[in-house]
């Protein structure tokens, strides 16, 4: 049975189809596209995988496709100008769609360059991970990586369609299902017990890949995450809360080197950060943060600072993040498992404790 979470945008509005078998179908995508040229844009590990399939299912435009290299250090703006090159080469119009079939790495990239290209063209989501299926393809977020900061330089672009086949879950290696994982247990974390609660009791089928356990986490992130997103698009609000253990994560992914550590990971270790420095500030009891560790290593994730970044290279690049306002750095803290605050309002020294390891 196929499920369809809507974003709320207005005119802008989109579905998000979750399902088994979507790959290949042509009602999911048609409807969608309303010029003749599309390009699918994916890497080399997932075109063997999936592209043949996916331009069987848009037989009925001019299609092309471009595969980039795979992994997050060619997140750069040089990669993605051989997406421009394509697609100037090849004349495509300002009515063509681009398609992202991929992980989140693809899925930003492509975003990016269809929200750049002719200042503006539509694309399509064709999330593969698990983590591109409960978070990355939803909310139009879109970029790519600075060699001083990561998703530095991006642009708010919202997709057409989201179309997310969970037989792609199949070939994904067990360490990207778990980093898929970490932005699952967010939701719980940032706004719903009762899914934080279903996580604890379900955690084993998630990672024997249950499809109906699997299809009912997605949809559940998707509407968490379309709720948000259709209550503060541009994350003047609300929407900085999905950002929990992000600030903490992106200074361990840029400090360990793109591509070390899984965004997921990081996320896994930053969110036991955030976790810790909301139990320093007495707000969640040291039973939270032991149940808040169990949940995250339930999930086969790490939750340790990885002793090679210090503490000094943390707060540093911590001082580089999209919610700095005033130089100060704002944090997502946790005042209750199912509730999240965005705040600059704890004491330095706690957070440097906090990353004392
Ligand atoms: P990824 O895109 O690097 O994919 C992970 C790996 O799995 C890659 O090697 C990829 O080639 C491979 N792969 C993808 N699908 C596969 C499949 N079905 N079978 C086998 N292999 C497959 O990583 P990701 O975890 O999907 O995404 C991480 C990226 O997403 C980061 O750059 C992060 O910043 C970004 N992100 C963006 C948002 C957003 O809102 N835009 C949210 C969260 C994360
Ligand atoms: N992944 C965070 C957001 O989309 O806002």
């Amino acid at each position: 049975m196929i499920k369809t979470v809507n974003v709320d945008l207005g005119n802008r509005s989109y579905p998000i189809f979750i399902g088994q078998h979507l790959l290949g179908e042509k009602k999911h995508l048609t409807p969608y596209i309303k010029g003749q040229q599309v390009m699918v844009v994916t890497n080399e590990t997932i075109a063997p995988l999936y592209l043949e399939q996916t331009l069987a299912s848009l037989t009925d435009f001019k299609t092309s496709s471009v595969i980039l290299p795979d992994g997050e250090h060619y997140k750069t703006l040089e990669v993605l100008n051989k997406i421009f090159d394509q697609l100037l080469e090849q004349r495509f119009d300002r009515q063509c769609t681009l398609v992202a079939l991929g992980g989140g790495v693809i899925g930003d990239m492509t975003g990016f360059a269809a929200a750049c290209y002719q200042r503006g063209v539509d694309f399509i989501q064709i999330p593969t991970t698990l983590l591109a299926q409960v978070d990355s393809s939803v909310g139009g977020k879109t970029g790519v990586n600075h060699p001083l900061g990561k998703n530095m330089i991006g642009a708010f672009h919202q997709p057409q369609v989201v179309v997310c086949d969970t037989n792609t879950l199949n070939t994904l290696a067990d360490r990207e299902l778990s980093a898929g994982l970490a932005e699952i247990i967010k939701y719980g974390l940032i706004r719903d017990l009762s899914f934080f609660e279903w996580l604890e009791q379900n955690m084993q089928k998630l990672l024997n890949r249950d499809p109906e356990a699997l299809a009912f986490a997605i949809e559940r992130s998707c509407q968490n995450k379309a709720e948000v997103v259709a209550e503060d698009e541009h994350e003047g609000g609300v929407r900085a809360l999905l950002n929990l253990g992000h600030t903490f994560g992106h200074a361990i992914e840029t400090g360990g080197g793109y591509g070390t550590w899984l965004h997921g990971e990081a996320v896994s270790i930053g969110t036991i950060l955030a976790a810790d420095l909301s139990y320093k500030l007495g707000w969640i009891s040291e039973e939270a943060v032991q149940r808040i560790k169990a949940i995250f290593i339930a999930a086969r994730l790490p939750i340790d600072i990885p002793k090679n970044i210090s503490t000094d290279t943390l707060l540093n690049l911590m001082k580089v993040d999209k919610k700095v306002r005033s130089g100060r750095v704002r944090l997502v803290l946790l005042k209750s498992i199912g509730e999240a605050i965005l705040t600059a309002d704890y004491p330095a020294e706690l957070l440097v404790q906090t990353l004392q390891h």
